[in-house]
């Protein structure tokens, strides 16, 4: 089958080398990177552009999609190509709003019963102020509705910083129109965890769980970053606690859309904070996570193109998912300077000499055969083991046979 993927990082070039294990493919990335080039063929297109995406993919023929990232999502290019009857894996433009508009998803988790932090949100940036300056609970957490490439978010420690965040985000328009609206939320403490399942519309299908590391340094200090590694399964989630998350968030965020007539066909992704008083949403995300997809495609078992097609159909209730009872670990290099600025196109080497472990690409590029840094996070290594130690050793070994300018990873992955 022709299959495409839309996106150019680390997660897609592991969905590319997923689908690329079941042999009897024909893989086009949309952009790719320079891991998928070579396994898939990369088709240049600009990521912004949902309308130039899929005028790429109908030329490419392909009869089955993944869209990885947000924003197409956002912009309805899952719906699109339903319609010109390509098998797609990613939800319509109106249920991927739980990730597009944070005030939108609040709204739906009240609606419909969803653990998540207490909030208020604010079109008038007088009205933020006066807020947060009567606040007396610091930290409070800030956020710009709308996609801010995950770094819409601002945990501010006092009412200077949060006075400052919202001067950022409703004046100077820092993130644009993505802070038209803000939302000022309750700090929740716990343990932060993941947890993705497949979903067709009517009913749900668990992945393995797994747990992803937002913060740029050890010991969870620093900037938010996309992540910078994680492993599957998490520990954090016994069974008693995942039936929780299952009933209390999941069933009901999927009835949730259903009611609401806007069903969701695709990767439903739960960002939650195991608190005191039980798991609670931090975010919802429409599509696979990155890294979380690195980890949670390793173990997978069941072809992954038999899981979109029964998405698909709408068959997931006759499917059951296959996983490899090792434990995941990946651990993201990035070019010094991430989350800030940092440079890029330096020579990566060493990636021949790794021999137990998986390198998904994720910022880089391929010229005359030799890989380059192209962005943030280049890489992320993942190795499986007998156990979660046995699976971090090997790939923190791996990791160190590859070396670039800059390299910058945390040391601490995989230790709970
Ligand atoms: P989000 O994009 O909403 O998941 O937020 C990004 C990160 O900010 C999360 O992964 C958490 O680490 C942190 N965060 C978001 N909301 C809260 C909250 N209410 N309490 C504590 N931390 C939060
Ligand atoms: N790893 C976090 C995300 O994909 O949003």
């Amino acid at each position: 089958m022709r299959i495409a993927v839309i996106g150019s990082g680390g997660r897609e070039h592991a969905i590319v080398e997923t689908l690329a294990r079941e042999k009897n493919h024909e893989i086009f990335a949309f952009p790719g990177n320079g891991g998928t080039d070579g396994v898939a063929e990369n088709v240049p297109v600009p990521e912004g552009s949902a309308e130039e995406i899929l005028a790429a993919v109908l030329e490419k023929q392909c009869e089955m999609a993944v869209i990885g990232p947000e924003k197409p999502l956002v912009d309805g290019l899952a719906d699109c190509l339903r319609e010109k009857g390509v098998v797609t894996l990613g939800p319509g433009a109106e249920a991927a709003r739980i990730e597009g508009s944070k005030v939108w998803a609040k709204r739906f988790m009240e609606r419909h019963g969803i653990p998540t932090a207490a909030h208020r949100v604010f079109d008038s940036f007088e009205q933020a102020r006066a807020y947060i300056r009567k606040e007396e609970k610091y930290p409070l957490v800030i956020k710009a509705d709308g996609l801010a490439a995950g770094k819409g978010v601002i945990i501010a420690a006092t009412p200077e910083e949060a006075e400052q965040t919202l001067l950022n985000i409703m004046v100077e328009k820092q993130f644009g129109a993505a802070g038209d609206l803000v939302e000022i939320e309750e700090f929740l403490r716990g343990r932060e965890t993941s947890y993705l399942v497949f979903c067709d519309g009517e009913t749900f299908l668990p992945m393995a769980t797994s747990k992803d590391y937002k913060k740029v340094y050890d010991g969870d200090r620093g900037l938010n970053t996309g992540g910078m590694g994680t492993f599957s399964p998490s520990p954090l989630v016994d069974v008693p606690l995942e039936k929780t998350i299952q009933e209390t968030i999941i069933r009901r965020a999927v009835e949730g859309f259903k009611k609401d007539g806007i069903p969701f066909t695709g990767v439903l992704y739960a960002g939650l904070m195991l608190t005191d008083r039980g798991p609670q949403v931090l975010e919802f995300n429409c599509r696979f996570g990155d890294p979380e997809t690195q980890v949670i495609l390793s173990r997978l078992k069941t072809p992954l193109s038999q899981v979109i097609r029964a998405v698909h159909e709408k068959r997931l209730h006759d499917l059951t998912l296959d996983w490899d009872d090792r434990a995941a670990v990946c651990v993201v290099a990035a070019s010094a300077g991430y989350p800030g600025t940092y440079q890029k196109g330096k020579p990566v080497t060493g990636l021949e000499n790794v021999k137990h472990a998986r390198v998904y690409h994720a910022g880089t590029r391929k010229l005359d055969g030799k890989v380059y840094t192209s962005g943030g996070r280049v890489l992320g290594v993942t190795a499986l083991g007998e156990s979660l130690e046995e699976a971090r050793e090997t790939a923190y070994r791996e990791l160190e046979k590859i070396t670039f300018e800059g390299i910058y990873y945390r040391k601490d992955i995989g230790s709970l």
